[in-house]
């Protein structure tokens, strides 16, 4: 799985890389007909879905909610929508709950880049079905989803870490361009925050992900990546206890009601963007999702997004995230829901999706067209190609228990512990799950 989610990387990068010659279209802001609705209709109208959707971040659950209208509309299946936890640690555990009781309470599901092998034997094999519509997708995804020879999801739509920046504040405290390091992200943001904190005292310089859940093991590996610090686990082994490590994990530390709000350690996307769109930022880390929500507020207009900061002669990096739509071996009308699943990771949706929603298209064509590059700034080869980093999907099913014991104990670092008394501990846990 490490070596497909790698593929994930360099793949995505390659199919944004190339320039579009298409031109530009109307946006399609509105959700997609359902393509072959009438024989679906036939088939299996009047019956019902459980779709566990996006959670109410952004406008990803609002994205969920008129697509989830649309194929009602046009097929006759009825779909309750019921929106995952907003925090992806907390969904993973729902998912396992519900699998582990055999529940046939959600027919289709999402799920994050990181799963597919944990949840494998309870996802239908959609290869029958949908190998022609998997071929239009980043291969290194569809190899990701791929266990054991069955395609356990397709992909729904990609992520990866990028810098949000207020264009108007860097010009008023006289800086002609984002950060390039994380050691002026920290004076930029300072200086920033000491003159807007005089008119609004909620005013901070940097807002991330740092609660302790699957957000900051994505945040911190990007810390790490771009500083020299290695990737927790390299060649097998944990690393995460190392000089460059604890030096960057002790500058998050000492910005923690610096330069960051003191309620940073419980932040997640939500907080993050919630802080950023208000205009209470001048510098966020997010997943591109939250472009479009910030373009609805009072800071639109006024950011821009780039590449995160990294230190030296490092690469700047963004972790690679995302989640895939998939069956569950319980759902009682399993036809239906792949008929679902087909319309939602369709070209046409992706399209909508990046339009309505800033999300990455899986899809490479879609990440080409002119309309959705248009609105999706983070799509210009410069951020796109950034080296994506991923997490340690070596751990295989153990995944989830050796993210917990990352962001549990980076957590604890900026709630203010020395990261040279936790890293080590952090690093010998993980060795332990490590397959040997
Ligand atoms: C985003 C990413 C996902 C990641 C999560 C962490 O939803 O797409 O891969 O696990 O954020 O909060």
């Amino acid at each position: 799985m490490a070596g497909a989610l790698a593929l994930v990387a360099s793949l995505a990068v390659a199919a944004v890389g190339t320039a579009s010659t298409e031109t530009a279209a109307a946006p399609a802001v509105k959700p997609p007909n359902v393509p072959n609705a009438k024989a679906l209709k036939a088939k299996y109208g009047g019956s019902s879905l459980t779709f566990l959707g996006d959670g109410p971040v952004g406008k990803s659950h609002t994205r969920d909610k008129l697509l989830v209208a649309k194929f009602s509309a046009d097929t006759g299946i009825k779909v309750k929508l019921v929106p995952h936890p907003a925090d992806s640690s907390a969904s993973y555990s729902q998912l396992a709950r519900t699998f582990s009781g055999k529940s046939s309470a959600f027919d289709v599901v999402m799920l994050d880049v990181v799963w597919p092998g944990a949840f494998a034997q309870y996802l239908v094999n959609l290869k029958p079905a949908l190998a022609r519509e998997a071929r239009a997708h980043s291969q290194g995804i569809i190899r990701n989803n791929t266990i054991g020879g069955k395609l356990v999801a397709m992909p729904w739509f990609g992520d990866f870490g990028i810098l949000y920046y207020r264009t108007d504040l860097l010009r008023k405290y006289g800086y002609s361009s984002p950060p390039k390091t994380w050691a002026q992200l920290g004076t930029m943001a300072k200086k920033i925050q000491d003159g807007e904190q005089a008119s609004n005292p909620n005013f901070y310089g940097f807002v991330y992900q740092g609660n302790a859940y699957e957000g900051l093991t994505c945040d911190a590996l990007e810390w790490l990546a771009s500083s020299g610090g290695g990737r927790f686990v390299d060649n097998g082994k944990a690393s995460i206890n190392n000089p460059r490590a604890i030096a960057m994990m002790n500058l998050q530390r000492s910005w923690v009601g610096t330069i960051t709000p003191r309620g940073v350690t419980t932040y997640q996307e939500g907080e993050a963007d919630s802080a950023f769109g208000a205009g209470n930022a001048a510098f966020m880390r997010n997943w591109p999702y939250a472009y479009a929500k910030s373009q609805t507020g009072p800071v639109k207009g006024k950011f821009d997004v780039t590449v995160l900061p990294r230190t030296g002669s490092n690469p700047s990096v963004g972790t690679v995230g995302g989640w895939q739509l998939g069956v569950s071996t319980f759902s009682k009308n399993r036809e239906a829901a792949i008929e679902l699943v087909r319309y939602l990771t369709s070209a046409p949706v992706e399209k909508f999706n990046a339009i309505y929603n800033s999300n990455v298209p899986t899809i490479p064509a879609v990440a080409r067209d002119a309309a959705v590059r248009k609105v999706n700034p983070w799509l210009k080869p410069e951020i796109a190609n950034v080296t994506r980093v991923t997490r340690p999907t070596i751990l295989g099913t153990r995944y989830a228990q050796g993210s917990q014991i990352i962001y549990q104990g980076l957590n604890q670092i900026l709630n203010g512990q020395d990261a040279k008394n936790v890293l080590p501990g952090i690093e010998q846990r993980l060795n332990r799950l490590l397959p040997r």
